[in-house]
């Protein structure tokens, strides 16, 4: 018997407006007047963009809020091109617990005709609620889509609450759930190199690999957010989340298709093979100096770095350690992912009492610049034949030219119904079932000093080898 391929489903609406709810807020002024202005000058946003805030702004201090946005975040922004964002870009103010604000809303999106907005909640999860009543008071959540920052809930629990309220007013299809990890080109890089060289794929299995690491490492402390940090933690802030993405990149199997279902799938797959953490496999710490920021408790146990082993049951990785360390007040900033491979035996060339030769490293900087080193052994000058390792590296900056933000892809995708880079609700679930056991059985915090690699304690996760620092 044939089987005829499903029919093809109709391309999703483009949205008619981007509503930005907390438009005053800390992300718009850092990452999304800079997007949405990339978005304008590459024809990707050509839609109103309604600012909300709790302010009592006007048009002209809107706008003025913008460019100095844009002045600080976009280098040689271009007057004619502020000018055309501007022109796209209204405000509506007033209190989210106010009914008036989402009538003035209404009346706003009237006024400009659109009929199918985006809502975009960059605002703190405790007012989603107030916010989704709000928009569905006025009927403005039909046919609508509303695209959600992290942190989806702080537990399991609260996660599940947040979908149904979600799920209460929009359909799955019209959610979309900002992971921005998930927007880096960087990080979307472990898929192509991959899946697109085959040379790697037969060694990408336990067989071969050793162990990987990931790493995010931040300079920067908490910077005054530290009553935000204290209720989270980088277990919570970053590891549920981002990091364990990158895990599911650098695990999964190849999706079966190019559809969004089919890559999330694949990484659904992998956080089901991946055991629950216990306080046994996590490490936690805080940087020194932490406990006097302000909004922290003098006697705060939050961590502001982690370091954790995963593991993943399945036929290719059974047995291979995926280590992930996140903290705060780092030695330099990086986001880093090194595969170790099995060290070779000893050279049959070399004296018995001669080290065996380094194993190789593939280490994938996802930070700017990114690019892929792979460390390999080379003859060492000399008449013995000595292994030394060498560096083959490539910065995709320079061989491949300038990557797009991730905000600008997370927002132009969500305009236009495209769900492959955000997060699902089953993997959502399935990350915070992984995570739970460490959070509420938290392990001993230990200090460490600013500007170091984190506790030593850290070290004794490894089975074997040490941590690779980011180069
Ligand atoms: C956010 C975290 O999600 O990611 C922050 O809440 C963190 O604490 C930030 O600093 C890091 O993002 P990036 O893109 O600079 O690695």
């Amino acid at each position: 018997m044939v089987h005829s391929p499903a029919p093809a489903a109709a391309p999703p609406e483009h949205s008619d407006a981007l509503v930005l709810f907390g438009a005053t807020g800390d992300l718009a002024r850092k990452k999304l007047f800079s997007a949405l202005y990339h978005m304008e000058a590459e024809g990707h946003l050509g839609i109103p963009v309604v600012g909300i805030a709790r302010s009592s702004w006007d048009q002209a201090e809107f706008h003025a809020h913008i460019k100095e946005a844009l002045a600080a975040t976009v280098t040689g922004a271009e007057p004619g091109m502020v000018g055309r964002l501007l022109s796209l870009a209204s405000l509506v103010g007033g209190d989210y617990a106010d009914e008036a604000t989402f009538a003035a809303l209404r009346t706003e999106l009237e006024r400009l005709g659109a009929k199918r907005p985006a809502f975009y909640l960059a605002i703190p999860p405790d007012v989603f609620e107030t916010v989704i009543q709000g928009l569905s008071r006025e009927g403005l959540t039909e046919g609508s889509r509303i695209v959600v920052e992290k942190p989806f809930g702080r537990s399991l629990a609260t996660a599940l609450e947040l979908d149904g309220l979600l799920l209460q007013h929009f359909a799955e299809r019209d959610i979309f759930r900002i992971d921005h990890y998930l927007g880096k080109e960087s990080v979307e890089d472990l898929l192509v190199f991959r899946f697109a060289n085959t040379l790697l794929e037969p060694i990408w299995n336990r067989n071969y690999v050793r162990s990987v690491q990931v790493t995010m490492a931040e300079r920067i402390g908490v910077e005054g957010r530290g009553a935000f940090y204290e209720g989270v933690g980088a277990l919570r802030d970053v590891v549920q989340n981002h990091l364990l993405q990158v895990v599911a990149m650098l695990a999964m199997e190849p999706p079966v298709s190019p559809q969004a279902d089919a890559l999330r799938d694949e990484k659904v797959k992998v956080f089901r093979a991946m055991r629950a953490l216990d306080a046994g496999a996590v490490v936690r710490g805080q940087f020194e100096g932490y406990r006097e920021e302000p909004g922290v408790a003098a006697d705060s146990t939050v961590e502001t770095y982690v370091a954790c082993r995963f593991d993943i049951d399945s036929w290719r990785w059974s047995g291979v350690p995926f280590y992930v360390r996140a903290g705060k007040a780092m030695a330099r900033s990086a986001l880093e992912a090194v595969v170790e491979l099995h060290e070779p035996p000893r050279l049959l060339f070399a004296d018995a009492e001669m080290p065996p030769p380094h194993p190789n490293l593939i280490r994938f900087r996802m930070s700017v610049p990114d690019g892929v080193t792979m460390t390999v052994q080379a003859k060492h000058p000399g008449p013995e034949l000595l292994a030394e390792p060498v560096d083959l590296a490539v910065d995709f900056g320079e061989s491949l030219g300038k990557r797009r933000e991730a905000y600008e892809r997370l927002l132009g995708d969500a305009i236009v119904g495209d769900a492959r880079r955000f997060a699902r609700q089953d993997a959502v679930e399935a990350t915070w079932r992984i995570v739970q056991p460490a959070l509420d059985d938290p392990s001993p915090v230990h200090p460490y000093p600013q500007g170091s690699w984190g506790p030593p304690q850290a070290d004794e996760l490894l089975a074997q080898g040490h941590w690779h620092h980011p180069q």
